[in-house]
């Protein structure tokens, strides 16, 4: 039910928000999804989730706490005994239907995600084409996940290799990516067969929510997808549950590298299945022999895209001593180029920070390179003209490696520039960090390519090109980076255990 229908304040409030101007929108919920049914907190406490461009509130969910989520717990693993059973073609019909749903109600997505993320809604539209290509890819991926005979050295034994779907999957995803970080972790778990329990992020629940209500209308069976809300204060107690629980047989988490170990910690207890898609800190090399005009469109896409909120976004710009000056005029062009507003409204490229945690570190990080030294070439403060939690996209130059923008994942839009002079000094101030997401470098020269991808610390490179995320693609680091692989067939792993068979006294 919508939140229209339930509570004449809230509507109140939604009716007036900019954001949500047609009622006609069914995927609104203001309840958790669990076991098939739409229900509150057992203690009926909610919390509001509000628009980052004005501060509107736009929905109001149950604040749920371990108890609840307990609940949850039970009902996947209630519905983990028949899901796991169905037939690979069975899974991947009922994610062929929850994928043309997500399609047919891609503009209702795209305006519920840019309502709660403040993404502009050309990004939230490409949010929703790049989430539901996991469920596509998911659909088909399900029945080629095979095990294997293996040439046995005794006649009378045959030696099979089986893959089962490990169990409960708890997915923990983040505000950045709304749907897209739902679906790369849930489409993978459920054509494993695995069922799976969602705590979406306390900023951006009613995307999570809108997936499941289509998840309901595409019949997939009651309990094997849940999402359960809750906010901050009850975020670590429900977190460290689906940890520790004994019904949960692995975790996938995106997030911070700081809550990442947390639950690496907890996880340890059980010795579960872990997945972690943790913070980065993206080198982004442009050397002298590249084309400029690719390396500042790929530099743009890659460090504003989500207004530079995203793990793979380029946080250290290092470019080569004879290109340095004209790269940096032509990308502070660009920077220029780009409109900032609420997402909603046509046009714009730029939105809000998520909350207000978010703006103050960027400012902070800001302030502290702008006192050390570094320089404002564009924007460089605030601009509370748009709202509350709006920050100018920003190029500082003369970054040192003292300054926090360095050192930090910045998560804004603060491109940060650095000069070298050698290739080897190029790659060693890449690699100085204990990040190792995703890597970009700008080159024409084939040599450098393949030496320069093979000697960069991390799991994804980028080179002449700044958006690299796809279904079809492995998704992951290495180092504090995080441990496992999303998308792709690699994604398939963390959700499925092999069982060897041996089949002995054979004639
Ligand atoms: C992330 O920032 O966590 C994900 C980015 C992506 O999938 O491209």
């Amino acid at each position: 039910m919508s939140v229209y229908k339930l509570n004449v304040f809230t509507c109140r409030a939604v009716w007036k928000c900019k954001a949500f101007s047609s009622r006609n929108m069914h995927l609104l919920q203001d309840k958790a999804f669990v076991n098939g049914r739409w229900i509150a907190a057992a203690s009926n406490n909610t919390f509001q989730v509000t628009n980052p461009a004005d501060g509107c509130v736009i929905g109001v969910v149950p604040d749920m706490n371990t108890a609840d989520v307990q609940q949850a717990i039970g009902a996947a693993k209630s519905a983990f005994d028949s899901w796991q059973n169905t037939t690979a073609k069975e899974r991947g019909k009922i994610l062929r239907k929850w994928f043309d749903l997500m399609e047919q109600n891609g503009d209702e997505l795209a305006k519920i995600m840019t309502a709660e993320s403040g993404k502009p809604i050309t990004e939230s539209k490409g949010e929703v084409v790049y989430g539901n290509s996991f469920i596509d890819l998911y659909a088909e991926e399900a029945r080629r996940i095979n095990g294997e005979i293996i040439q046995s050295p005794m006649p009378s034994k045959k030696i099979l290799i089986e893959r089962q779907p490990i169990g409960v999957a708890a997915l923990i995803t983040p505000w950045n990516f709304p749907h897209a970080m739902i679906t790369r972790k849930a489409g993978a778990a459920l054509a494993a067969g695995c069922t799976v329990v969602v705590k979406p992020a306390e900023d951006t629940p009613l995307t999570a929510l809108a997936l499941a209500k289509l998840a309901e209308e595409a019949g997939v069976p009651q309990g094997v997808f849940n999402v359960i809300t809750c906010d901050r204060q009850n975020a670590s107690d429900v977190g460290n549950l689906l940890c520790t629980s004994d019904d949960v047989a692995g975790v996938s988490f995106t997030g911070s590298t700081a809550v990442g170990k947390i639950l690496y910690k907890q996880c340890a207890q059980g010795i579960k299945r872990l997945g972690l898609e943790l913070g980065g800190n993206a080198p982004l090399v442009v050397f002298d022999s590249a084309n400029l005009a690719v390396a500042v469109n790929g530099t743009m896409a890659s460090k504003f895209r989500n207004c530079g909120q995203t793990c793979v976004s380029a946080n250290r710009l290092l470019i080569q001593s004879k290109i340095y000056d004209t790269y940096v005029d032509e990308l502070s062009k660009a920077i220029k180029g780009l409109k900032q507003g609420r997402g909603d409204e046509a046009g714009v490229t730029a939105g809000p920070l998520i909350n207000k945690a978010q703006f103050d570190k960027v400012s902070a990080l800001v302030k502290d390179a702008l006192d050390k030294g570094a320089k404002a070439v564009v924007g460089g403060k605030p601009a509370p003209q748009l709202g509350d939690l709006f920050y100018e996209p920003t190029m500082l130059v003369n970054v040192t490696s003292d300054m926090r923008v360095y050192n930090e994942e910045v998560f804004g839009p603060i491109a940060t520039v650095l000069k070298f002079e050698t290739e080897e000094e190029g790659i060693k101030i890449a690699n100085s960090t204990n990040s190792g997401l995703a890597g970009y470098f700008f080159s024409e020269d084939v040599n450098q390519i393949f030496r320069v991808a093979r000697k960069m610390e991390v799991g994804m490179v980028g080179v002449n090109e700044g958006l690299i995320s796809c279904a079809e693609a492995a998704f992951g680091g290495i180092k504090e980076s995080g441990l496992g692989r999303e998308g792709s067939h690699h994604g398939i792993e963390e959700y499925t255990y092999y069982k060897y068979v041996c089949v002995g006294n054979l004639n």
